[in-house]
């Protein structure tokens, strides 16, 4: 028989494109999604993407009564049900604790109860905070967080104690979290639990941490989520896009199908359980770059990106994966390249109508002192 599946969250971008991939591969899935407003939009309904094999249950990961509900009959879980925000988390802290540590503790305790086979958690780059860097004589160095008094003065390259800049390497899954958000904090929450519980009842858990996700499906109009979607989302109102500091930050931009085939190998690899992985391209990309190359895949070449100079507190200069494990262990290699991907984005762009919300969000951050 084949397995049955939930994803919790799973009415959401990454997670309704693993429902695909694991259809796809004969397995059956289950979703449990309170389709939050901030996602899909007031007076929400199922999402037309949504595969109609996937039988979708509303309720909140919080409760404890739909969680036990949605187990019924599962083999194997995805945690993805989470508030997905880093500047958000830093004044709605009671909503992104909630969700993110309540729930996956409210999903722990009913899995206690009935233990399922396998379990995997989405979890996230924005655990490490900076990544890895390395001196012009190639040694590694651990850095921490840029002072405000150094981002005021826009020296937003980390520098090694001769003065010299420092580049950035390749993060492993074992550089030590540095967390910044509370965001960051609850994902790191959120794979220590599952993995902790997991290991004490037997059920085979593995953390992913994704990288920067894109791909059709990214809620636009939610100004939250990640720099390509806003950009997208301006550019389709025809505003160019808006970069922090000097745009030459350093991001791992990863294919949402990508991710999906990642998280369906870790669910068939034995030797994934108890592990955590890197899931990103493994290339780095400026954020420059990124802005030029979404508009001119959408043909607003004309709207070259404003760059702002300005800077949000919490950000990291530079960060992209280092996926050797992922490969060796999950067989995984990143299939999509960016132009690829991209392209693919900007065609479904097409249909769709995001209201860019970018500057109510960063008036939010301003007025909290948390942007400039
Ligand atoms: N998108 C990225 O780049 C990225 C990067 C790193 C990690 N992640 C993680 O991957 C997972 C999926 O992210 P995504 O980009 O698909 O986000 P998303 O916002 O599109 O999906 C999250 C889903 O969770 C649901 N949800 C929110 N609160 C819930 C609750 N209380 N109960 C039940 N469902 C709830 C939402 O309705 C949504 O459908 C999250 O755990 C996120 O932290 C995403």
């Amino acid at each position: 028989m084949s397995q049955h599946v939930l994803i919790t969250g799973g009415a959401g971008f990454i997670g309704s494109h693993l429902a695909d991939e694991l259809l796809a591969k004969g397995y059956r899935v289950r979703v449990l999604d309170n389709l939050a407003p901030q996602v899909h939009g007031e007076d929400a309904r199922r999402p037309d993407y949504l595969d109609p094999q996937v039988e979708l249950l509303i309720g909140d990961v919080c409760d404890p009564a739909a969680v036990r509900n949605a187990l019924r009959g599962i083999d194997a879980v995805y945690h993805f049900a989470s508030a997905v925000g880093v500047g958000q988390s830093m004044y709605e802290v009671v909503h992104y604790t909630r969700v993110n540590n309540i729930g996956t503790a409210v999903l722990l305790e009913a899995l206690i109860e009935k233990p399922v086979e396998q379990l995997v958690v989405a979890s996230s780059m924005s655990l490490y905070g900076e990544g890895l860097y390395r001196n012009p004589a190639g040694e590694t160095r651990i850095v921490g967080e840029r002072s405000l008094e150094q981002l005021k003065r826009g020296e937003w390259e980390w520098k090694d104690t001769d003065g010299s800049v420092l580049q950035p390497a390749p993060t492993p899954e074992s550089k030590a979290p540095a967390l910044a958000s509370v965001y960051a904090l609850s994902k790191l929450d959120q794979e220590r639990l599952c993995l902790m519980i997991g290991r004490a009842y037997g059920i085979k858990t593995s953390a992913l941490r994704f990288f920067n996700a894109y791909g059709p499906r990214q809620a636009l109009s939610n100004p939250y989520t990640g720099v390509l979607a806003i950009f997208a989302s301006r550019l389709i109102n025809d505003s160019p896009p808006r970069i922090f500091e000097d745009g030459w930050q350093q991001r791992d931009f990863v294919s949402v199908y990508d991710i999906a085939r990642a998280c369906r190998l870790a669910l068939e690899t034995p030797a994934a359980a108890g592990e955590v992985f890197n899931i990103g391209s493994g290339q780095a990309y400026t954020v420059r770059d990124i802005a030029q190359r979404v508009a001119d895949v959408m043909g607003k070449e004309q709207l070259a990106p404003e760059i702002t100079g300005k800077y949000r507190v919490g950000d990291i200069r530079h960060c992209y994966a280092d996926i050797t494990k992922a490969r060796s262990v999950l067989g995984y290699s990143p299939q999509v390249t960016l132009d690829q991907g991209l392209a693919e984005l900007a065609a479904w762009l097409e249909g769709q109508a995001a209201v860019d919300r970018v500057a109510q969000a960063s008036a939010e951050l301003s007025a909290r002192g948390l942007a400039l």
